[in-house]
């Protein structure tokens, strides 16, 4: 492990000085819990497509893709012309302006439940948003959500993060929150169903394919129920499609599942790069924001919101320009393929190599599972009946170090992957896969 680690310090000098000022400056030196690493986290200067570039000028095919908001890979040329074109007039105008109205009637032209849309500056201000919503237009005050089911870091949305889990996930939720909160176990129909008899439940959410995209894996069939379950209860199925929608289809997890249901939130892709969320479903929800000639309606009914940088110009064009280049056709299908040839591969080097673990995905989101003799997915999509154990927690860093020295960056233990990743790219980490095993292999951390 020592030189797995070694090899790692000596790579990244010019990163290790600049987690030594954001020390003095940043709570553990970063801007995001995710981006917390020991010894210290790399500094990116640039990227380009699927790759970027760091401090000390290492390469690396990149997973992260931008927390998953980078659909098209780094710097696609349409997107960046028309956040330049859009910066050269302006920031900000404090004003309604037409590229907000083509991004949203894109929006509402690609999302299946979309008929009206409010936007918001990010994923987390969106599900704020679809819980307010689905309280006002419903009249009650319980949310289910799933165990494990990320939905930001808004206090409606944070819950123990596993069953067993006595704690809240964030300290500093005024425990009142809870009152009005229920978790149920992911995929657990009949547990689902007793929530809901009541019939006091404003809305459930879940995250399409599952806790921390698709790590616990959530069967469609279950996302039926679920709808159905809502619907025969009066309660609001929210998709929650900050990650998946416009990934796993041009409308999302709800187009290629079929699902139906009443709002979906959206940030990430939506925004083609930059910051940006939406609201998006019924009409009759969603005009719980509108603002009506009625004092009575406006002050007693009426769901309010602000935001200065909701729908800015240059989020506005970015935006348009991503989601128009996915609706035209291609660019799911390009990531979804060149997921598989990963997914692939990599259980075709474990199987060569008699590696302990397997790769699988959901469209262009994969996974592993690492140190135990897990099972393989027949193709490429999870179709055990066990939930997968991913990779446990003594070889999260060494696997990530070694993979960093060969010239890869994970996102958690795998990542996303965009329509600029090509075989090159794709093959070049199956090799560092190679390499890394034979490290951790070597370090007597990996039978
Ligand atoms: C499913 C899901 N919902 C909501 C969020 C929050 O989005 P944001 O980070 O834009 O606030 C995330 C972020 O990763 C997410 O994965």
């Amino acid at each position: 492990m020592s030189s797995i680690l070694e090899t790692f310090e000596a790579m990244h000098q010019g990163s290790r000085r600049l987690a030594e000022r954001a020390r003095r400056v940043f709570p553990s030196g970063v801007t995001h819990d995710i981006r917390a690493f020991a010894p210290w986290p790399i500094y990116v200067e640039r990227a380009a497509g699927a790759r970027k570039w760091d401090v000390d000028g290492n390469e690396y095919v990149d997973y992260i893709g931008g927390h998953g908001a980078l659909l098209l890979g780094h710097n696609r040329a349409e997107v960046v012309e028309a956040a330049q074109e859009a910066l050269g007039r302006g920031t900000h105008f404090g004003s309604s302006h037409e590229a907000e109205l083509e991004w949203g009637e894109q929006v509402i032209a690609m999302v299946p439940c979309g008929e009206r849309v409010r936007f918001t500056s990010s994923g987390t201000e969106a599900t704020m948003m679809a819980l307010r919503l689905a309280r006002a237009f419903t009249g009650r005050e319980r949310v289910v959500k799933l165990v494990e089911h990320f939905h930001g870091w808004h206090d409606l949305v944070v819950g123990r993060l596993r069953e067993d889990e006595a704690h809240p996930y964030s300290v500093g939720v005024p425990s009142g929150f809870y009152d009005s909160l229920t978790i149920v176990p992911s995929g657990d129909e009949a547990a689902l169903r007793e929530a809901l008899a009541p019939r006091d439940v404003a809305a459930v959410i879940v995250e399409p394919t599952g806790a921390h995209w698709g790590t616990h894996p959530l069967a469609p069939l279950y996302l039926q129920f679920a709808s159905e379950a809502c619907r025969e209860t009066g309660t609001l199925f929210v998709m929650d499609e900050v990650i998946t929608g416009f990934r796993m289809a041009p409308g999302g997890a709800q187009e290629r599942y079929g699902v139906r249901c009443d709002l979906s939130t959206h940030a990430k892709i939506l925004a083609g790069g930059l910051p940006g969320g939406c609201v998006t479903g019924r009409e009759d929800v969603i005009t719980m924001l509108e603002i009506r000639d009625d004092g009575e309606w406006n002050s007693t009914r009426r769901v309010t919101h602000q935001g200065t940088f909701n729908a800015t110009p240059v989020s506005a064009a970015a935006g348009t320009a991503a989601l128009r280049l996915i609706a035209r056709g291609g660019e799911t299908e390009r990531a979804d393929a060149a997921t598989a040839r990963l997914v692939r591969g990599l259980n075709s080097l474990f199987g060569e190599l008699s590696v302990p673990g397997s790769a699988w995905a959901v469209s262009s989101m994969w996974h592993l599972n690492l140190g135990y003799e897990a099972p393989r997915p027949t193709d490429v999509e999870w179709d055990a009946s066990e939930e997968p154990q991913g990779v446990p927690e003594r070889l999260v860093a060494p696997l990530k170090w070694a993979l960093f020295n060969h010239g890869v960056d994970l996102m958690n233990t795998g990542g996303m992957v965009s329509s600029a990743h090509g075989d090159e790219e794709i093959d070049q980490t199956v090799e560092a896969f190679r390499a890394a095993v034979g490290d951790l292999r070597a370090a007597g951390l990996l039978d």
